[in-house]
C-alpha cells in the first residue's frame, strides 16, 4: 500500500526519466489516441481563436504548440514531471501568446486559476492520477461556467486485454478497481490505476460536469498490419476501443 503522495512521487520519478520517450509529437492535428478519431474529425473544441486553454498533463508541449498555432488566446499546461515540462518551454518559445507552464500534480493544479479557462483538455493523462475526483472538481473549478473539458484515455477495457498465444485474454480484473506497482514500465517503476468506464462517467458528473459525448469508436487504418502482440495494435482494436473520449462541459449557471 501506497499512500497517494507517495504514488504521485513514483510516478514524478518515473515521468522524469522516461520523458525522451515521449518528446516526438505532432502539432499539425490534434489526435486523442493512436485508433481514435482526431479533432479534426470530431470538432469538440470548436474555433480556438483566442480561446483560455488548460492543458492537464501537458507532457512535451506538442498539444499546446497545435493549440497556439491554432489561435489561442491563452495557454496553461500543467504537468508533474519537470522533464516533460522543459520540452515544453522549448517547443513552445516561438509563440507571442501567455503561456504559463505548471509543474503541479494533476490532484493539486497548484497556482491554477479559478472560474477562467473556456476549455479544459487532457490527452492520454487523467489516468495517471492518483485521486481522480479530486482532479476532476479541480478541472471543474478552474473552467467557467459553459467551459468545456475533453479527455481521452486508454478504454478501461483495452488495459486489462493482451494477446497470448493468438488470443485475447484478461490479464485482470475489469470489476476490481485499485492501482498497482509496475517495476519495469519503460525500464522505470510507476503505479498504475485501473478504473471502470462508469467510474469516469460517473467521476464526471459527481464534479458536477454535463457530459456531451462519449466516444469509443476506432480509425484502423486500412495498410496497419502491426503486429497483434503489440500493446496498441489494429488486430486488438478490431475486437475493443483502445482509446476512450469524453466531452463534457460546466454548466452556464446564468442560462435556464
Ligand atoms: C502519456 S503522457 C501524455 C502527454 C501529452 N498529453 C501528450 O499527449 O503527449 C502523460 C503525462 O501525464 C503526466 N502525469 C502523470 N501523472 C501526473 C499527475 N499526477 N499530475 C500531472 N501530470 C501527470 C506525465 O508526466 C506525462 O507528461
Amino acid at each position: 500500500m501506497f499512500k497517494e503522495e507517495e504514488r504521485i512521487k513514483i510516478n514524478k520519478d518515473a515521468w522524469n526519466i522516461v520523458a525522451p520517450q515521449f518528446f516526438e509529437g505532432s502539432f499539425t492535428n490534434l489526435e486523442y489516441g493512436m485508433y481514435a478519431p482526431s479533432e479534426e474529425e470530431l470538432n469538440f473544441l470548436g474555433d480556438l481563436k483566442g480561446k483560455v486553454i488548460l492543458e492537464v498533463g501537458c507532457g512535451s508541449g506538442h498539444t499546446l504548440e497545435y493549440m497556439a498555432r491554432a489561435g489561442a488566446g491563452e495557454l496553461f499546461g500543467v504537468d508533474l514531471s519537470t522533464a516533460q515540462l522543459e520540452s515544453a518551454k522549448k517547443v513552445n518559445s516561438q509563440f507571442n501568446i501567455p503561456i504559463t507552464l505548471i509543474e503541479s500534480p494533476m490532484e493539486e493544479l497548484k497556482g491554477v486559476p479559478r472560474n477562467y479557462f473556456d476549455i479544459a483538455i487532457s490527452i492520454y493523462a487523467l489516468g495517471w492520477t492518483v485521486n481522480l475526483s479530486k482532479t476532476l472538481s479541480n478541472i471543474f473549478d478552474a473552467l467557467k461556467p459553459g467551459g468545456v473539458f475533453v479527455f481521452s484515455w486508454e478504454h478501461p477495457v483495452h488495459s486489462l486485454l493482451e494477446y497470448r498465444d493468438g488470443k485475447l485474454v484478461f490479464k485482470r480484473s475489469y470489476v476490481e478497481e485499485g492501482y498497482e506497482k509496475h517495476e519495469s514500465w519503460r525500464t522505470v517503476s510507476i503505479v498504475m490505476h485501473y478504473r471502470k468506464l462508469s467510474t469516469y462517467i460517473n467521476g464526471l458528473i459527481k464534479a458536477g460536469f454535463i457530459i456531451d459525448q462519449v466516444v469509443e469508436e476506432t480509425r484502423i487504418p486500412e495498410n496497419d498490419t502491426g503486429e497483434p502482440n503489440q500493446w496498441y495494435s489494429a488486430e486488438k482494436a478490431r475486437t475493443l476501443p483502445p482509446d476512450l473520449i469524453i466531452k463534457s462541459h460546466k454548466p452556464d449557471f446564468n442560462i435556464g
